[in-house]
This record gives C-alpha cells, structure tokens and sequence, in this order.
C-alpha cells in the first residue's frame, strides 16, 4: 500500500507531523519536488525539527529516504539538515537516496531570485529567496545542473563556466567565480556521491518487493505551478501528478491520497488569499496558530477556513480524506467563519476560479457555526472533543465531500486523533 500526503491549501498545513506519524507504517518515504523553501516541522526525540529537504521519515531509525527528481538541492543546505540531524544522535548511512536527475540549486540562482523580486516591484512573489524559482527555470530552459553530471568534471566545468559567465553578465556587479562554484560542486559530489541512484529503478523494485511507499508533498494545492493561484505559485508540482513525473512512478503506483489542510487557513508571500483576516482576528489566529514561516519566519497571513480552496484540491489531487490539523486554535472563539462559495462581480463561484484578477475581486460567502469553550487541545479521541468542534468538522466533511480520516489537536505525536471507521485507519496501523 502506497500512499501520498499533500498539502490541500497554500503550505504550512502540517504535513510534517501527519507523515512522521505514518511513517512507522512504510519503508519508504519520497520526496517529489519542491526543496529547501519547504519547512516541514516535526517534534520528535523531545526537540523540535525543521526539515527542508530530507523526507520527514528520516527521524525513523530503518526508513529509507528518497529524494526524487523533481526536487531541486542546494548541496550546501542538504549537508547542513545532514549535520543537524546527525548532530541529534539520528544515523542515516545508507538511508537516504538521492536522484541523479535532480537539478541543483547554485549560488547564482539565490542571487536571481532576489533579483527578480526586486525588479518586480509591487508585482513580486515574495518567494522565500532560495533560488527555488531560477533553478526550475533552467531544468525547463534545459541549461540546468543536475546532480548526476557531477560524476563528469570535465562536462561540468565547461556547462558551469558558460552559465556562471551568462549570470555575471546579468546580475549587477556579480564578480561570481566558476572555479570557486566548481570547487565547491567538486567537494559536494564527494560527500553526495554514494547517496546517488536511479531514483525511478529504486522504487519499481522496492513496489515489486512490496515495500510500503509514502510520497511526501511539500508546498501545497494552491502553490502549484499549474493548478495553484498563479502567478502566486512555487515553481512546481505540488499537487499529486508531481509524484509520477518527480519521481518516475507510474501513476498505479499510487493506492490512496491524504490530504492536509489546517482547521483555518494560512498563506504566506503575496497573491490572493480570499478569506484572509486582517484585524484582531487574524492576529488572534497568529499569536495562538504561532503562524510564522519555518524557513523564512515571516508572519503567515490567517483566515477562516476556505472550503472553496480544499474542495478544489480534493478535486485536482483526487483526494481520499483529509487530516484536518490545528483544531486547538479555535478553542475559546465564540464563533466561527467556514467559506462556502465566493461572490463575485454579482455571480455566487462555487469552484474556485482559475483567473487571478477574478479571485481577487471575489468576497467569501460565510457560514457561521458556533464556537467551543471547552479546549480540544491534546483531545486524543473523536467522542471526547466538544460537541460544537464535532459539528464543525462534520460540517468541513460534508462541504468539502471528504472525511477527516485525521484529526490534530498539539504539535506533539500524541496529540492526534486517528478516526477507527475511516478510510485512512489502515493507513495509521502499526
Ligand atoms: P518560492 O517557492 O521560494 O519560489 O516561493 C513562491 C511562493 O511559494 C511564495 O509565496 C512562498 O511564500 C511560497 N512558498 C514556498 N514554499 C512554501 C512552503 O513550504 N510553505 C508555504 N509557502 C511556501
């Protein structure tokens, strides 16, 4: 049984702690795009991790970690999530997989993207500046690096040289030495080196030993280059056909999809966010949501939960169920907002719209439902949460037309509740 988890809104759902829960059921765990601008936060040996771009299996001694072909590395941010965690008494040896078709993120990619946010003015992505975005942009203009030509220097330093030279004529002022770029590719292959495989063989032999796969999402539905609020997109395919073209599995592979959302919703960068809230409210969501990046620690947008957004990734992901994360920030609000379609220039959207300007000029239509006054912080069972927080995840199931087979009550592993009757147990048993 293979299954993936992604994110059903615009990233930070909680993915993290929902696939380091799975992960004791799978033996593997594979990441299939996005890289270091993911910030997937797991608690785990009583600390607290942020985990970029290893699979959020790592934490779990005997899991193996693929890092797929649609991931784009930065080798110096790789080594330095190796290191944290090695520093955490947490082996990886032979644990971990790296594609060779993997592009990779260099120094002049960062220097671009701050670039080009630069030249953007007011219309900038507010990316998280990693050079995620240049370094997709050379793998589709078919100029990029990828990992497995570090095994052939001399292709390289000339592939290097051309594009070291080509970015140092556009970035002001750039003085960007190949050499030093080479050396540095040199020394990262040399650490990298054994962790690299045919990502796409791997898994078709692990599938034909039945060994249990998790795919791992980062970003989310509405961050997806196509499918997402574009322009206001990362640069890839977060949703679930960047599993099958990021890591070389035929779509079959894949038996069943989760899908992450936060009991709210959250954005952070710029684009439209349809149900944002930006008074006392959406501070309140913040402070008690602790709704800052974990890459970039930038203040995360807030607002009511937007049944439009999820109902469309349960739509484009084909979405199984949903593990509903975060429910304890609503504790102690007397009443709560769920967005059931958009109004918009006269006209009731009850699909989310693919036009930017057109979401933009669209007003959330609201259901109200009645708050809880006792906390659902830590609740480990369905039948003890309050009655009204039942309500309001069974009204979220019946709008979005998906079970919450999940629910998350605390950022600990212990604070979650695992619904016996749906589809998704099978998923958590041990
Ligand atoms: P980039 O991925 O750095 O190019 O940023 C593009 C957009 O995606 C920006 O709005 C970022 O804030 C957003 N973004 C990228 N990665 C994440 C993430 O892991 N969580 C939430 N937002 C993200």
């Amino acid at each position: 049984m293979n299954i993936a988890v992604l994110g059903a809104q615009w990233g930070d759902e909680g993915k993290g702690k929902i696939v380091d829960l799975l992960t004791p059921n799978f033996e593997i765990v594979a990441r299939y795009q996005g890289g270091h601008n993911a910030g997937h936060t797991v608690y785990a040996n009583g600390r607290k991790f942020v985990l970029r771009l290893l699979p959020s299996g790592i934490l779990h001694a005997g899991v193996t970690c693929v890092i797929g072909n649609g991931v784009v590395i930065d080798p110096q941010a790789l080594f330095a999530e190796i290191d944290e965690v090695a520093a955490a008494g947490i082996e990886i040896g032979d644990r971990l997989i790296i594609s060779d078709k993997a592009h990779l993120i260099l120094p002049y990619h960062r220097e671009l993207d701050l670039l080009s946010e630069a030249r953007r003015g007011e219309r900038k992505i507010g990316t998280t500046s990693r050079g995620i975005g240049p370094a997709y942009e050379d793998k589709i203009a078919r100029r990029g690096v990828r990992v497995g030509d570090l095994a052939n220097m001399e292709a390289l330093a000339s592939a290097v040289q051309h594009n070291v030279a080509a970015r140092n004529r556009i970035i002001p002022e750039s003085t960007m030495d190949a050499d030093n770029v080479l050396a540095d590719l040199k020394k990262a292959w040399a650490r990298m080196g054994p962790w690299v495989k045919d990502v796409s063989l791997f898994l078709s032999e692990a599938r034909q030993q039945n060994r249990a796969i998790m795919f791992e999402g980062a970003q989310g539905t509405l961050l997806d280059i196509d499918h997402g609020t574009y322009p206001y997109v990362t640069s890839s395919n977060a949703t679930i056909g960047g599993v099958c073209t990021g890591l070389g599995v035929p779509p079959r592979a894949i038996d069943g999809v989760l899908g992450v959302a936060k009991a709210y919703t959250t954005r952070v960068g710029e684009g439209t966010l349809p149900t944002e809230l930006t008074g006392e409210m959406g501070n309140r969501l913040r402070e008690s949501g602790q709704e800052f990046g974990a890459v970039t620690g930038r203040p995360r947008r807030c607002g009511w939960y937007d049944a439009v957004a999820v109902r469309y990734a349960v739509r484009v992901n084909g979405l199984d169920a949903l593990a509903l994360t975060k429910l304890d920030v609503l504790d102690g609000l007397p009443e709560l907002s769920v967005c059931t379609a958009y109004r918009c220039n006269g006209t009731t959207l009850t699909e989310m719209p693919g036009d930017q300007a057109q979401l933009a000029a669209c007003e959330p239509v609201y259901e109200t439902l009645p708050g809880w006054t006792e906390p659902t912080a830590g609740v480990k069972s369905f039948e003890d949460l309050p009655s009204e927080a039942r309500a309001y995840v069974a009204r979220l199931e019946e709008i979005t037309g998906v079970p919450a087979a999940v629910v998350s009550t605390g950022s600990a592993r212990e604070d979650t509740i695992i619904r016996k009757d749906s589809i998704a147990a099978k998923w958590f048993r041990r």
